[in-house]
């Protein structure tokens, strides 16, 4: 059943260990043990975990299992701030910092733990006062900045939903996300600044609320000199917290309560809403934070992501913070001002975790040694990679230049849907270039065939998880039929729609998306969304939609397009096209190629065989083609 998987299984590749010291001094200690404990008792050990945070009240049951629906922690209350804010100051670390802020031109702001949790309860109390009450979902389209950050937990403070949008995205990506989970507020900024340059981002929040009608009210951070006027409705960030206390009592929530909505590309055209709750996603995300990435107090953790991304949801924002590290964040890129931006934050802020894409380490590998070895690398004790396959190449390169063929490098393989991390090669275990890792404890994966049946070391297949961890998606916003997909499409597992192989020792290695998902630079983009952007072109006809292999961005999409009648193919047209795509959906999801064509490959029921365009499109042999229509 496996033939039709692409296994490029290499087993000869070469193992790196670390230094011993490295386990010895991990939180987690020796990774078989810590497995076995998880295996022979889960509940136990995810208990034991919960423990090390404040509760309001405790659970009935650690877990209740209601294939395919998952309950964890039943009837505890809790508040995440409580834990990511409350708990540090009313400890040790009332004055220890919390977040370092790094904008251009050498722009530093540092918040302790206490401004943190001040700036939180005022925002917090602000949004009270404008009527957010607990359920209500808040649209947050902003910057990489600490207002970010802020409005995030103050939602979390007061119970509101969030839905963050990555910056990146076009008006009507914005507004469907918006109207999908009928947003009472957006938050956002005046402008985001990418390479010198502002870049209007409120523009696009005017243009995606026009039919918008749930949104009451738009809160925006000026950040231009001096202040943009501010339309009816639209109230100042920092206004609406004058006079606002900084005491706010963090709402109680019960454990299953929705905490935020994060939409996601699926194979439709439509973007999934991925619904996480308060309980188990704080246990999975403080879990992670503490025993995968091995913080400890003197750490400074840099994740490079946007928390419009799973990844800054759980590893810049409430992991990191639930355990009570000091998070740096910034707004630069890696290319500005110069390729040394990141390796100069790095010797500047003597960060010690540093958690970044195999895209930005392949953009970095083509951009030289040469700059990372004229910064001083050396406060550098963990690497991490997340988004897509780190390839051996990339691997050994971060290894010897970055990590100094010293440090750990820890492939974390996870999805917005799992909420935390699930396969990685913990910290101490020995590394093989190329393969993500094993099951963390807390998480039981396997590769099977279509039918299930886990498949033999050295073979190929899908990648599923076996059981529920606290973390995962509960639903999918509004659509609860495709969360029930992920766990029906094979019986009795949950199918994450990767393809992967299984190499000697449990080992795991991630081939790529078995979907209509194409990963480019990290970032999922649905082949559906960009075919509905292009059709939604008064000159196209119709779209299909494929990734092709690229050794930068991982995948870059083609386009194949019918124009209607009367539209002349163009080089013209094509960048029209493309335009039309950034201001959509974004600059993310442009085709880096268009093809004009008069008619595109389709099975007798009229559906686009997109890996027909793929196999032509690479030279290589489509496979079954006995459903394509004459
Ligand atoms: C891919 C990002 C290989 C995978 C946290 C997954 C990876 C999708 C890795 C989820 C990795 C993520 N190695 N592939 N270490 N990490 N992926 O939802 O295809 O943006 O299904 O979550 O990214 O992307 P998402």
């Amino acid at each position: 059943m496996t033939e039709d998987f692409d296994v490029r299984l290499v087993e000869d590749v070469k193992t790196y260990t670390p230094d011993p010291q490295y386990r010895k001094n991990a939180w987690m200690g020796d990774y078989q043990k810590a497995y076995d404990e998880f295996l022979a008792d889960p509940d136990a050990f995810w208990e034991k975990m919960a423990k090390e945070l404040d509760w309001i009240s405790p659970w009935d049951k650690v877990k209740e299992w209601n294939y395919p629906y998952a309950k964890w922690f039943t009837g505890a209350k809790l508040n995440i701030t409580a834990n990511c804010l409350d708990r540090h100051v009313n400890d040790t670390r009332r004055n220890k910092v919390a977040l370092i802020w790094r904008g251009e031109g050498g722009r530093e702001r540092i918040f302790t733990y206490q401004k943190l949790l001040s700036q939180v309860a005022r925002f917090a109390n602000a949004l009270r006062k404008i009527g957010v009450k607990k359920g209500d979902t808040v649209c947050i389209y902003m910057p990489l900045v600490p207002e970010q950050l802020i409005a995030m937990l103050a939602c979390a403070r007061i119970g509101a939903v969030h839905s963050v949008v990555f910056g990146g995205f076009g008006a009507a990506a914005l507004n469907m996300r918006i109207t999908d989970a009928d947003a009472k507020v957006v938050i956002t900024a005046d402008i985001t600044i990418r390479r010198g340059k502002a870049i209007q981002l409120k523009a696009i929040v005017d243009e995606a609320i026009i039919n918008a009608s749930t949104v009451e009210h738009v809160v925006v951070l000026r950040r231009r000199e001096p202040h943009v006027d501010l339309h009816e409705n639209e109230l100042d960030f920092y206004e609406m917290m004058d006079g606002m206390s900084d005491v706010c009592p963090p709402e109680v929530m019960d454990a299953e309560d929705p905490f935020f909505i994060l939409y996601t590309s699926g194979s439709t055209g439509k973007p999934k809403g991925i619904v996480h709750t308060c309980g188990g996603y704080m246990v999975g995300t403080y879990y992670t934070s503490k025993y995968i990435f091995d913080i400890k107090d003197n750490d400074t953790f840099w994740c490079t992501a946007d928390p419009g991304w799973i990844t800054g949801h759980s590893y810049i924002v409430y992991g990191p913070l639930a355990v009570g590290a000091t998070v740096f964040i910034s707004e630069l890129t890696p290319d500005y001002p110069d390729a040394g931006s990141y390796w100069n934050l790095i010797e500047e802020q003597k960060i010690t975790i540093f958690y970044t894409a195999p895209t930005a380490i392949r953009m970095f590998m083509k951009m030289g040694e040469s700059w990372p070895d004229k910064y001083d690398l050396s406060s550098l004790r963990i690497i991490g990679s997340v988004g897509e396959p780190l390839n051996p190449e990339a691997f050994e390169w971060y290894y010897r230049v970055i990590g100094k063929s010293r440090t750990p490098i820890l492939d974390t393989w996870w999805q917005t849907e799992t909420g935390m991390h699930m396969i990685t090669t913990m910290i101490g275990e020995p590394m093989r270039p190329g393969f993500a890792g094993k099951p963390i404890p807390g998480v039981e994966a396997d590769v099977v065939d279509k039918d299930g049946n886990s498949v033999k070391p050295g073979t190929g297949g899908l990648l599923v998880i076996k059981s529920p961890w606290p973390a995962m998606l509960r639903t999918v916003y509004k659509d609860d039929e495709r969360y029930r997909k992920y766990w029906e499409t094979i019986s009795g597992v949950y199918t994450v729609g990767d393809l992967a192989v299984k190499g000697k020792d449990g080992y795991i290695m991630i081939l790529g998306r078995s979907d209509d998902i194409i990963i480019v630079a990290g970032h999922n983009i649905g082949t559906a969304e960009v075919e509905s952007a292009l059709v939604s072109h008064h000159a196209v006809a119709e779209a299909a939609v494929i990734g092709k292999p690229d050794v930068m961005k991982g995948n870059s999409i083609k386009a194949f397009v019918i124009l209607r009648v009367g539209n002349n193919p163009s080089d013209r047209l094509k960048q029209d096209l493309m335009h039309h795509v950034r201001t959509t959906l974004g600059p993310i999801a442009i085709p880096h190629e268009i093809d004009f064509v008069d008619k595109l490959p389709k099975t007798r029921s009229g559906k686009i065989m997109r890996r027909v365009l793929k196999a032509q499109e690479m030279g290589i042999d489509p496979g079954d083609v006995s459903t394509l229509e004459e």
